[in-house]
């Protein structure tokens, strides 16, 4: 028997505990057929911690990820702790979580996909070549910069950067694009900010070590604009945390709905994080009607990055696409099927494409299917 893999799972706020719900189900199904196992802890975070135990990210759920060979998050935050100041809200504690975790390295896939082109805001022909990469420093910048707070008047924020934060990212980015169509496009503020004429000078440098890599240099105010005139123009994008996090929700509307975008979250050593690109969206919370591909995609993440099971990840994937193609959508996707209804089709597609992909190699081994070449 292969040994269980522990995961941490932590469901959140609002739609959080719906698509974490769904994406289990899809992980299950992928686990039971590609011969792996695996062990859910659930953990209290953000609001839910904030309720059960009087913090946003407790020690124990620190103590549960450390523990744990992959994190699966749904999302924090809403209206009822909107009201706590900074770092006792939700969201520090989701902050708190990445930073503990040392996950430097947010990776946000954007595809199209031919059966809801449509759905996207963007003409078909402008919309369709959308197949990029985000690559979102995570635990720096202006997330994380002191001072920060209130003055006497006022309030202050800081941008900070280091060369070694900037160049670890951007390997990352580097080496994934080496696995894509080879090109890195770096985003920043270069003509105002001097973190931005740092994380240029140091993108370059690293740029050295990629040659087979093209790196070119784009502002962020002209990306937001390239991105919605010519998505296909991008392979992988590498910026800052909140350039990132702004630039990849506007890559999200691209694809018909943010709640479709799946997120892994890697450093220098395990655990890593998987969350949707979106948030916890309180007006759909408890109603079945939240879209939750986001979540399974991030699913198909942690079983590539985290378990290596490369095969069963795209698995995943083709499920989410032939379920998709074949009508059933959510609400966001102008359907009608639940949140729950997703989740069992797509769990249902992993097991009869394991199915028909066994009954595949036993036809071939006795001598009835011709073999492929
Ligand atoms: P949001 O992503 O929750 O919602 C934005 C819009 O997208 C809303 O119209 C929402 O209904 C829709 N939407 C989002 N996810 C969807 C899904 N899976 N299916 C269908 N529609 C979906 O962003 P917001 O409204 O700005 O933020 C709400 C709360 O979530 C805030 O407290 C915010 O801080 C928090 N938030 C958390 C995360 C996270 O935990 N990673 C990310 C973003 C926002
Ligand atoms: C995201 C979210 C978070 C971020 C918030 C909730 C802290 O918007 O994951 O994109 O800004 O990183
Ligand atoms: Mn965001």
């Amino acid at each position: 028997m292969p040994a269980e893999v522990p995961i941490a799972l932590l469901p959140g706020d609002g739609i959080g505990p719906e698509v974490i719900r769904e994406s289990v189900k899809v992980l299950q199904a992928a686990a039971r057929t590609s011969g792996f196992l695996v062990a859910f802890t659930e953990l209290p975070i953000g609001g839910a911690a904030i309720e059960a135990r009087g913090v946003p990210f407790p020690e124990e759920t620190l103590r549960g990820c450390q523990a744990a060979s992959a994190v699966l998050l749904g999302a924090v935050g809403g209206p009822a702790w909107d009201h706590l100041p900074g770092p006792a809200r939700p969201e520090a504690g989701l902050l708190q979580m990445r930073r503990a975790l040392g996950v430097f390295a947010n990776l946000r896939p954007v595809r199209v996909l031919p059966a809801l082109v449509e759905f996207s805001p963007l003409r078909a022909e402008v919309a369709a070549p959308t197949d990029l990469l985000i690559v979102r420093e995570l635990i720096g910048g202006v997330y994380f910069g002191q001072p920060r707070g209130r003055t006497t008047d006022g309030a202050v924020d800081t941008m900070r950067y280091t060369a070694g934060e900037i160049a670890r990212v951007a390997r990352v980015a580097c080496s994934l694009a080496r696995q894509r169509r080879g090109k890195v496009t770096s985003v920043d503020k270069a003509n105002v900010l001097e973190t931005s004429r740092l994380w240029r000078e140091t993108v370059d440098a690293v740029a050295r070590e990629f040659p087979d890599v093209t790196v070119e240099h784009m502002l962020v105010d002209t990306c937001a604009l390239q991105l919605v005139r010519t998505p296909g123009q991008f392979d992988v994008i590498v910026t800052e945390n909140m350039f990132g996090d702004i630039l990849s929700d506007e890559a999200g509307a691209i694809t018909g709905s943010i709640g479709m975008l799946p997120s892994a979250s890697l450093g220098d050593r395990p655990p890593f994080l998987y969350e949707p690109v979106h948030g916890s969206a309180p007006t759909l919370a408890g109603r079945g009607v939240a879209n939750p591909v986001g979540a399974i995609l991030s699913v198909a993440l942690l079983v590539r990055h985290s378990l290596g099971h490369v095969e069963a990840s795209r698995a995943i994937e083709m499920a989410v696409e032939q379920v998709l193609a074949d009508g059933v959508r959510p609400r966001d996707l102008g359907g009608q099927a639940s949140t729950v209804e997703i989740g069992d089709r797509v769990a249902e597609k992993v097991i009869r494409m394991a199915l028909s992909r066994s009954h595949d190699a036993t036809m071939l081994r006795a001598g009835h299917l011709p073999k492929e070449t």
